[in-house]
């Protein structure tokens, strides 16, 4: 059986990471497969059942009972569900992602998750973003990206898209849950978000997303050919 190939993109939120990685797979004919997202489905349903994110115990005792599901849609777009139900919107509001960088400091929820994202990287030549794809999930991926840009940057983009989905913040509270993210993401002992040492850095501040992007195609077709 001919071995999958696997692109890893790592990077902290609002770095344009699912956008840029989706059109990545897209241009590459791969699957594309947002890790994120699967961890929001568990935070979703800590937040449902009134859990506490932070309570390992807690956490770990609602997986037993958790069915998640990941697919596409016809449109291509992969779609999560929670016991049957698509929650592929549900997931995406604001408070959702403090639940969801909660639970994912579990290492159970971890370990939990793991083997799933890796069966499907055995299946299929994906590319994969998240926190940790590059350093734990697949740490022989064909090419690997860790893209950031600054701070501010990933705020006020942030601040767009939730504008655009017609949710009202304001961008120094964007701002403040981009820090407090970061701060979590990197500082938490299980799989904390590093760059993996053999990663490429793609720092996005100054680009735009076609350039962005132009940048991302250009490190993989280098890298698949290396
Ligand atoms: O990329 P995102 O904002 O949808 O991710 C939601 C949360 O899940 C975020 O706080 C980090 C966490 N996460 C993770 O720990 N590991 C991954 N591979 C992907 C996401």
């Amino acid at each position: 059986m001919s071995k999958h190939r696997s692109i890893a993109i790592d990077g902290p939120s609002g770095a344009g990471k699912s956008t840029l990685a989706r059109a990545l797979a897209r241009a590459l004919g791969y699957l594309y497969v947002d890790t994120g997202a699967i961890y929001r489905t568990v935070g979703l349903q800590a937040f449902r059942t009134g859990t506490d994110p932070e309570d390992g115990a807690a956490v770990t005792a609602l997986l037993s009972g958790l069915d998640i599901g990941l697919g596409y849609g016809e449109d291509g777009e992969q779609r999560m569900y929670l016991n049957g139900e698509d929650v592929s919107q549900a997931i995406r509001r604001h408070e959702i992602s403090h639940y969801a960088s909660c639970v994912s400091a579990l290492p159970q929820v971890r370990a939990f998750l793991l083997d799933r994202q890796r069966q499907l990287a055995r299946e299929h030549d994906v590319v994969m973003d998240g926190r940790d794809i590059g350093t734990v999930v697949l740490p022989q991926a064909d090419v690997k990206i860790f893209l950031t840009a600054a701070p501010e940057a990933r705020a006020r983009r942030r601040w767009l898209e939730l504008g655009q989905r017609g949710e009202q913040t304001d961008y120094d509270t964007v701002l403040r849950d981009v820090l407090d993210r970061d701060e979590k993401d990197t500082h938490r002992s299980a799989a904390p978000l590093r760059q993996a040492e053999d990663a490429v850095l793609a720092d996005t501040t100054q680009l735009d997303l076609k350039q962005s992007l132009d940048l991302l195609i250009h490190i993989a077709k280098e890298q698949l050919q290396a």
